[in-house]
């Protein structure tokens, strides 16, 4: 070949490629995955967002030889990523394919075992081709070809450390699947770590809890209506709207972005939950708030009936009426004792003491009903001897909706400001009788 011959080859293949990259029929597929293709390490090639923002292929994290399939950002400068697919179960060299086996996303390794797959078990019932995709939002679903509603199986059900836009964290009481983010072991680590963060629905009112391994560490307090009283999520961004939803179907938390231009996800790692967020155009992700924010949000760093307050520094405070149960361990400045009644209850001549700006209690022990405001709240735990507090359920329009506690009240801390308002049942003519005030 000469050298007019091989530049000549060279443009026919330049064309070529800019061809098959920009021909408009050939580029809607960038993001798909037909039954008849697959995607292997070797080829390099990974399935595009429709709008770049995601790409999905195969990726090794450390020096080690260790490959995993997974999702990352593709315009951001660090290399981030927001899915797993094989996080526990890597492919122990650069041979790997993934391709779509009997109705089954199938992830297989070099003696064409199979290391990841959707499992599902109707995988054997062909109806119609099937096609993976990655869809705009970053979630990577398989459905039938045709069928434009539904998936069969989508990334979002699967959590791995981040919810992105539009994925829901929480519980879907139609697949009784519970989504929750687990940590990576370590940042070139994508095995699942200790850390979890996961909607707890065992007993009373919906939480979720930060849990290190089976040890709770910080708890978001209920939805309020607006938020959560213990996370600092910020309210009143202009870019982004929160979600929190309870019916038949689920429970469940979701955000989604109104200016598409900025990113934003929440990432569980070893040790804390972060709000990141991307702005243009600083090039860089910047924690938008991270918790727990200091020892406050530690559970139960201060006992029952006490309160965590940060001024100047953490510290346990009795709630008025209340003393401390341990004297000498309270002077020390270890508060997990708590505080006991100074005047026991007397059940029909009780009243309550309003604290604001609190974050809710443990709510493992309240109950909730939605129908009732607040003058039907107090009446109601008023009426229950066992009843120790109660607060509004929803803090939208006055305040609608009640919770109430029976027994101890644990886990409490007071803001400067956000929280809500806690009242606390003493006995009227021993505590309340001179000052209500806190
Ligand atoms: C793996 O499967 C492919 C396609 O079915 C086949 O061509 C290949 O020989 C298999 N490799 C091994 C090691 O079994
Ligand atoms: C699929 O099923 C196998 C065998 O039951 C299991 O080991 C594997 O973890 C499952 N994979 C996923 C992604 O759930
Ligand atoms: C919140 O999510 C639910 C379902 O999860 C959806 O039906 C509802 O429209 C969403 N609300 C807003 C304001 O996005
Ligand atoms: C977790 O993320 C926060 C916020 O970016 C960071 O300060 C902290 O060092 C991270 N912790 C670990 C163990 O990586
Ligand atoms: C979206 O955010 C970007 C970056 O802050 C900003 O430049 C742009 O004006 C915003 N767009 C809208 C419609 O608010
Ligand atoms: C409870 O309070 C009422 C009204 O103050 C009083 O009449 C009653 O004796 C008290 N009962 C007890 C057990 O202290
Ligand atoms: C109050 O608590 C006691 C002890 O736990 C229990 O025996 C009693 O049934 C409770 N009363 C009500 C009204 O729930």
């Amino acid at each position: 070949m000469n050298t007019y011959q091989r530049s000549y080859t060279f443009s026919f293949l330049l064309v070529f490629v800019v061809l098959i990259l920009f021909h408009p029929a050939l580029s809607t597929h960038v993001n798909t995955l037909s039954s008849s293709e697959s995607l292997t390490i070797s080829s390099k090639r990974v399935l595009i967002s429709p709008g770049g923002v995601f790409e999905l292929g195969f990726f090794k994290p450390s020096g080690r030889s260790r490959w995993y399939l997974g999702i990352r950002y593709r315009k951001v400068s660090k290399t981030t990523y927001a899915w797993v697919a094989n996080r526990d179960n890597p492919l122990s060299n650069s041979i790997g394919t993934l391709k779509i086996s009997s109705n089954n996303l199938v992830l297989l390794g070099q003696s064409n075992n199979t290391v990841w797959s959707t499992n599902l078990t109707s995988g054997n019932y062909v109806r119609s081709p099937v096609e993976a995709e990655l869809l705009p939002n970053g979630n990577f679903v398989m459905r039938y070809k045709e069928s434009s509603s539904g998936f069969l199986w989508q990334s979002f059900d699967f959590p791995t450390d981040t919810l992105l836009p539009e994925m829901k964290l929480g519980y879907d009481l139609k697949t009784r699947r519970n989504r929750f983010l687990t940590s990576w072991r370590s940042s070139d680590d994508p095995s699942s770590g200790d850390t979890m963060y996961k909607l707890n629905i065992r007993r009373g009112l919906p939480e979720f809890i930060l849990m290190h391994g089976r040890l709770k560490s910080q708890r978001s307090g209920p939805w309020n209506g607006i938020g959560f009283s213990g996370i600092p999520e910020v309210q009143g961004l202009n870019y982004m709207v929160h979600n929190y939803t309870e019916n038949s179907e689920e429970i469940a938390y979701s955000f989604h972005m109104t200016n598409q231009s900025i990113y934003s996800r929440l990432t569980v790692n070893a040790s804390t939950l972060n709000r990141f967020t991307w702005i243009p155009p600083s090039w860089a992700w910047s924690t938008l708030w991270a918790t727990p924010t200091d020892k406050c949000d530690i559970v139960e760093i201060c006992g029952p009936y006490a309160y965590c307050y940060r001024s100047p520094y953490p510290t346990c405070n009795c709630i008025k009426g209340f003393v401390p149960k341990n004297q000498g361990n309270w002077k020390f400045g270890d508060g997990s004792d708590g505080c006991v009644r100074s005047m026991r209850l007397n059940c029909s001549g009780d009243g309550f003491l309003r604290l604001n700006n609190m974050k809710l209690p443990d709510t493992v022990t309240a109950t909730v009903d939605r129908r009732i405001d607040v003058e039907k709240c107090e009446e109601r735990c008023l009426s229950d001897c066992n009843c120790t507090s109660f607060a509004t359920a929803d803090v939208r329009a006055g305040g609608v909706g009640c919770i109430f506690w029976t027994g101890e009240i644990v886990d409490i801390r007071k803001y400067d400001v956000g929280g809500q308002d806690l009242y606390v049942r003493l006995n009227y003519a021993a505590d309340l009788g001179s000052s209500i005030l806190m």
